[in-house]
């Protein structure tokens, strides 16, 4: 309850930025096809949209913004597009990573990364590196990653604990499971964006989103500019969030400044 009440009071009423805006980029393929080009040309044009939104994540202020870009169920996709997508995470890495240097931007890469080849795996480790002095906005790509994996790694270091003797299972609580998940140390997500007008989570944050408001845009990722993403933001600053308690309680602590 304290952290509830702590949120509610950073947050205040009025004038609020999300510290932690995490969305789904979906609809590249659906771009494409409207236009006629193979579903690959619209990712290469999503790569836009997603320096766009990252830059404009650190002129508003965002503490964290996670993006998913290739879910664990992705690689269902056909052989081809899945190595376009390889492909476009290396180059993009390779072109991106001066400028979040330039934008005080730290890159960490979330989700079961043994997956991908060896190559990519050290570039990822690389783009970390290069980024990991900076301070002003915390960049997660969440790539093969998915909410169930992350659950599903985070009970399987706390049951590696138990039975080596560090952990009693009557101490296990919820900062047992939300401490052992790949997300960055920090807030919740309190924005959640999904683009492409589906309106669903498709295994992206499970645990993470208990409180999470949530915005579905009809805009296909490669179309949402920074125009799209003020409106988001400016939507997520009209919302009361009660987190279990009634609006006259929110009302009330509005007023109380925390930490
Ligand atoms: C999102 O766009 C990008 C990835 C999942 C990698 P999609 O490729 O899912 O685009 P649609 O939903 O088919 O239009
Ligand atoms: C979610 O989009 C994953 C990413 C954007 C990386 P999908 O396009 O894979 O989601 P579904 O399959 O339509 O639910
Ligand atoms: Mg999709």
């Amino acid at each position: 309850m304290t952290s509830a009440i702590a949120n509610i009071g950073r947050d205040g009423a009025h004038g609020r930025v999300p510290e932690h805006v995490a969305i789904i980029m979906d609809g590249n393929g659906r771009w494409a096809s409207q236009r006629g080009l193979p579903r690959t040309a619209g990712h290469r044009a999503g790569a836009k949209s997603v320096r766009s939104v990252v830059e404009e994540s650190v002129r508003h202020g965002v503490r964290v913004l996670t993006l998913f870009a290739f879910s664990s169920e992705n690689w269902r996709r056909p052989r081809g597009e899945v190595s376009v997508l390889m492909e476009l995470f290396m180059s993009t890495l390779r072109v991106e990573v001066q400028r979040l240097v330039e934008h005080g931007v730290r890159l960490r890469i979330i989700g079961e990364l043994s997956a991908f080849s060896d190559g990519l795996q050290h570039q990822f480790r690389e783009a970390e590196a290069a980024t990991r002095h900076n301070r002003r906005m915390t960049l997660q790509i969440a790539a093969n990653y998915g909410g169930r994996w992350d659950i599903t790694q985070a009970v399987r270091s706390i049951a590696r604990d138990v039975s080596a003797g560090r952990l009693n299972p009557d101490d296990i609580d919820e900062s047992s499971v939300g401490g052992r998940l790949s997300f960055v140390d920090g807030p919740d997500p309190d924005l959640f964006i999904r683009t492409g007008g589906e309106k669903r989570i498709s295994n992206f944050l499970l645990w993470q989103s208990a409180y999470t408001e949530l915005y579905f845009s009809d805009l296909m990722w490669p179309e949402f500019d920074a125009a799209a993403y003020a409106a988001a933001l400016n939507d997520y600053a009209r919302r009361q969030r009660r987190f279990g308690l009634t609006g006259e309680q929110v009302a009330a602590n509005a007023n109380v400044v925390v930490g």
